[in-house]
């Protein structure tokens, strides 16, 4: 069944936002919805607040709202799963052992700069989108296969 997944191209990786929107479309993925946003701290703190308390957070915020970053709405069958395994792990240094050829192997710099971002859940997917696109609608659609 086609599900939608939130998908964002980091600061650090900005400069190949056109070749990755490239790898997301030849793995079968249709762009519903794309946008660049400059997401001020106090939005960066929001989105990533089941985050709020780690010791990572206040870095991860400070480098969120660093600079624009592009956010998509994938579609796919099984797009949130899909999208994980193709940015493969969190940590790129762990991602180029195990996912060689992943987004975060290829663009990634360290733990904070993995290039990219993609929902975790469903529930996570549906937050994530309204978060960032405001007027969706988040039911199960038909769109692509
Ligand atoms: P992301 O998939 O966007 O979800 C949370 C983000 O926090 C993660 O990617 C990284 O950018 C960052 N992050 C997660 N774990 C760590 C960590 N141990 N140290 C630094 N940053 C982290």
């Amino acid at each position: 069944y086609a599900e939608r997944t939130l998908a964002i191209v980091k600061p650090d990786a900005m400069d190949k936002v056109v070749e990755i929107e490239d790898i997301i479309l030849r793995n079968g993925f249709t762009i519903l919805q794309k946008r660049k946003v400059h997401l001020s701290p106090e939005q960066a703190s929001d989105f990533y607040v089941e985050h709020y308390g780690k010791m990572f957070f206040p870095s991860l915020v400070a480098y969120m709202s660093s600079a624009p970053i592009t956010v998509f709405v994938l579609v796919k069958n099984k797009a949130i799963a899909a999208w994980r395994e193709l940015i493969g792990p969190t940590n790129p240094f762990k991602a180029r052992e195990t996912h060689p050829g992943c987004l975060r192997d290829t663009y990634g710099k360290d733990q904070t700069r993995n290039a990219v971002h993609g929902s975790d859940s469903f529930h996570s997917a549906e937050r994530e989108i309204r978060f960032m696109f405001h007027d969706s609608i988040v039911e199960p659609i038909a769109v692509g296969q």
